[in-house]
């Protein structure tokens, strides 16, 4: 028999990438999502990629009772990956009381739940947010927290504390905190990839809209950092590379391999890009010319970070495979597919 695993989010962008995985190493997928922030259809693309429909409950996770007449009906789910959230840093600006109970309630709510259905494990969605901006590049895991720069950062701040309290205090169950740098592209079918609802606010898919003609240019934040270019650094990290770590890490903790009840991953490349670099890269993979100016500086951005990946590389035996090349190709593989099907 498969082993069950529940993945909230998994409508959205790096929720439907990890069911596509999961289903292809074996697992059976239960996804929860609203669809506040994806679509149903994606539900048919995990389909068409892996030949397995994944159950869908539309429901939000804030909805206790909701959730609980849902593990009911999926009896069994040994493994929780949680990324239903909301995440979109400006927006938490405006909003922080929606990103506080949307981010926070919709967590305890599971781990609440856990117990009560004997589930041994969860993956929680971070972000390198956590480090700000680091003392030390390439950051690891032991860098200090540093103050969160908006509601948005400090929800994954809280989150990563109410895990590791739950723990302490000696919860029935293991969990995996994955910190992500920057996840671009989409599945090489481009059957499923990133879809922003309105203007994006992501670089990726602003260079790719903007490469195809839906944005008339893309405005580059800032040429003036202290950086070889004058422009920001990320750790991009193809989402195919990023859904496989997700795989590795249930697999550790659901077959007895953790070495303690709670651990903490970056997941990245290690490798930096600056945001000209990666315009760079994006026109010579695809040979499209960009359309770009520098503006200003983006209030809140990072200057620069990128991951020191040895922990994950070396505990989980996990490594970032995809060149950036191959991840910039599918991201605009994905938007000619937009296109093709005249969603964008
Ligand atoms: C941001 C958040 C991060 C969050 C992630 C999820 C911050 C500091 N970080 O990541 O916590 O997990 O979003 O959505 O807010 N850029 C442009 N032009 C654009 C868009 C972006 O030049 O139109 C630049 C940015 O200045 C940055 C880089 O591209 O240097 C990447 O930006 P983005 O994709 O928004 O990601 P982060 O800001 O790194």
């Amino acid at each position: 028999m498969k082993t069950k695993i529940l993945v909230t989010g998994g409508a959205g962008y790096i929720g439907s990438h990890t069911t596509v995985e999961l289903q292809n190493a074996g697992y059976e997928v239960v996804i929860v999502d609203n669809l506040s922030n994806s679509n149903a259809e994606v539900i048919d693309g995990i389909e068409r990629i892996t030949g397995i429909r994944p159950v869908f409950e539309k429901l939000d996770c804030n909805d206790m009772e909701g959730m609980k007449a849902m593990f009911e009906r999926n009896k069994g789910i040994k493994g929780i990956i949680h990324f239903a959230a909301s995440k979109a840093v400006g927006e938490s600006v405006q909003k922080p009381l929606l990103y506080y109970r949307n981010n926070i309630v919709s967590l305890l709510n599971i781990m609440d739940l856990m117990p009560q259905y004997g589930v041994e494990a969860l993956v929680f969605s971070s972000s390198c947010t956590v480090y700000g901006q680091p003392d030390i590049l390439p950051v690891d895991e032991n860098a200090p927290i540093k103050p969160a720069l908006s509601p948005y950062g400090n929800t994954k701040q809280i989150n990563e504390e109410i895990i590791r309290d739950a723990i302490y205090a000696g919860a029935p169950y293991k969990s995996i905190v994955l910190r992500y740098f920057n996840p671009i592209g989409a599945h090489a079918t481009a059957e499923i990839g990133e879809l922003p609802i309105g203007v994006p606010q992501n670089l990726i898919p602003f260079v790719t809209q903007t490469a195809i003609g839906v944005r008339e240019q893309l405005s580059v934040f800032g040429d003036d950092y202290d950086t070889p270019d004058g422009s920001c650094i990320r750790d991009y990290i193809s989402v195919v590379d990023l859904a496989k770590a997700h795989v590795v890490s249930l697999d550790r903790m659901l077959t007895g391999k953790s070495k303690a009840n709670l651990e903490t991953f970056n997941v990245g490349t290690g490798r930096g890009l600056s945001v000209l670099e990666l315009i760079n890269a994006f026109e010579k993979t695809t040979g499209v010319k960009l359309n770009y100016k520098i503006v200003g500086r983006r209030e809140g951005d990072i200057e620069k970070v990128w991951a020191n990946p040895d922990y994950a590389n070396n505990e989980l035996g996990w490594t970032a495979k995809e060149t950036i090349e191959d991840t910039l190709a599918s991201a605009w593989k994905w938007q000619l597919k937009l296109r093709e099907r005249g969603i964008m």
